[in-house]
Parts: structure tokens; C-alpha cells; sequence
């Protein structure tokens, strides 16, 4: 295994479905290996999913998430070169955005700046979607800064949104456009 290759961090707050699509697409891949996997709350099941893959885990208060040491030491330790967000549910803070300029990623599941900013996670965008009466919808992957959403679009890709789909049903043409691209766009940007 080369030394060189570059070590991405994963933060995740939930179930932790885009996690694990990471963590397999990154298992014993040439470049770039998943090191750590962090997560704000103590039950979610993305903490065993990385278990499963023999990825370390910790698990942070917001209290500690605030201060700019312990985190921060976390990934140094690790020597993180690249944090991944995934169904991850706090904004980063300012420290952690100045520590890894343009290093880290977040997927947002609609069409930004549509549906994005604070209290827009998970089903509550799909429900928005819904009761938006909107046509169509999909995925934004894009660069994080201090705000919530704002950062650099990188890559796209939308679904139609048909008159009779639940969010449910909306939230799982989302989670396939999801699958199918952000562990693609996390290969080729970190390497290019
Ligand atoms: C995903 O759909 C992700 O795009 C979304 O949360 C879900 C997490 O699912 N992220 C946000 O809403 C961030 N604003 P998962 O835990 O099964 O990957």
C-alpha cells in the first residue's frame, strides 16, 4: 500500500447509506483510503457500518465540536487530508473550514440553492419537494464553506418528481442518484 495516498475523514450523522457506499468504493482502492469515520450522535448506525469495514470511529458533543482542539487533533492524528460529509447534520465550524480549505465536501440531497440552507436535512427537503408541487429534484455535491449549503457547486444530477410520488418514494430516486455519483465525484476530486 503506498504511503502517498490521500485520507479522507467521514462525518455522518444518521444511517449512514451514503457511508457505507464510501467506505466500499474506498476498500483497498490505490489512492485514497477512508481513516475515520465521525459522527455527532452516539446511536447512529453509520458508526457500525464503519465497523464493518475496520474504520475508527469517534464520537463528539457539540461542546467538543465548538472547541477547535479535540476535533481538530482527531484528524491530525489520522493526518486527514480530506473530510467527506454524508447525511451529516451540524454546520462546520469555522476552524475546521480554514483548516481544510476547499478539502471538504458535502452532498445535499436537491437541486441547490433550491431546498438547501439550516433545518433542510433529509426528508424534510423531500417533503418541501412535495409540497413544492415541483417537477423535478435530485442531488447537489459541492465544496463546504461557513455556510450552510453555499459552497462551490461540483456536480449535479437531477430526477423527475412525478405528481403521485410520496417523499418516500421522492427520497429513494434521491438516495439512487446519490449512490450512483458521490463516491465518483469524491475519486476524481480529490484526484485531479
Ligand atoms: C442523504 O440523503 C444526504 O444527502 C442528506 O441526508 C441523507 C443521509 O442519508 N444530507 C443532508 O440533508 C445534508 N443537508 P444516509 O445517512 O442514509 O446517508
Amino acid at each position: 500500500m503506498s504511503l502517498t495516498r490521500k485520507r479522507i475523514a467521514i462525518f455522518a450523522s444518521g444511517s449512514g447509506t451514503n457511508a457505507e457506499e464510501i467506505l466500499a468504493y474506498f476498500n483497498r482502492h490505490s489512492t485514497i483510503q477512508v481513516v475515520l469515520l465521525l459522527s455527532n450522535n452516539p446511536s447512529a448506525f453509520a458508526l457500525a457500518r464503519a465497523d464493518k469495514y475496520n474504520v475508527p470511529t469517534k464520537v463528539f458533543t457539540k461542546a467538543q465540536f465548538k472547541d477547535s482542539i479535540v476535533v481538530l487533533t482527531w484528524l491530525q492524528e489520522k493526518e486527514v487530508s480530506h473530510i467527506v460529509l454524508a447525511g451529516f447534520m451540524w454546520l462546520v465550524p469555522s476552524y475546521l473550514t480554514q483548516h481544510y480549505p476547499d478539502k471538504i465536501i458535502n452532498i445535499h440531497p436537491a437541486l441547490l440553492p433550491k431546498f438547501g440552507g439550516k433545518g433542510m436535512y433529509g426528508m424534510r427537503v423531500h417533503e418541501a419537494v412535495k409540497s413544492e408541487g415541483e417537477n423535478e429534484t435530485g442531488i447537489t455535491i459541492h465544496l463546504v464553506n461557513e455556510k450552510y449549503d453555499e459552497g462551490r457547486i461540483l456536480f449535479q444530477a437531477s430526477c423527475e418528481v412525478l405528481e403521485a410520488d410520496s417523499p418516500r418514494q421522492i427520497a429513494d430516486k434521491v438516495h439512487a442518484l446519490e449512490y450512483a455519483h458521490y463516491a465518483k465525484v469524491i475519486e476524481r476530486w480529490i484526484n485531479d
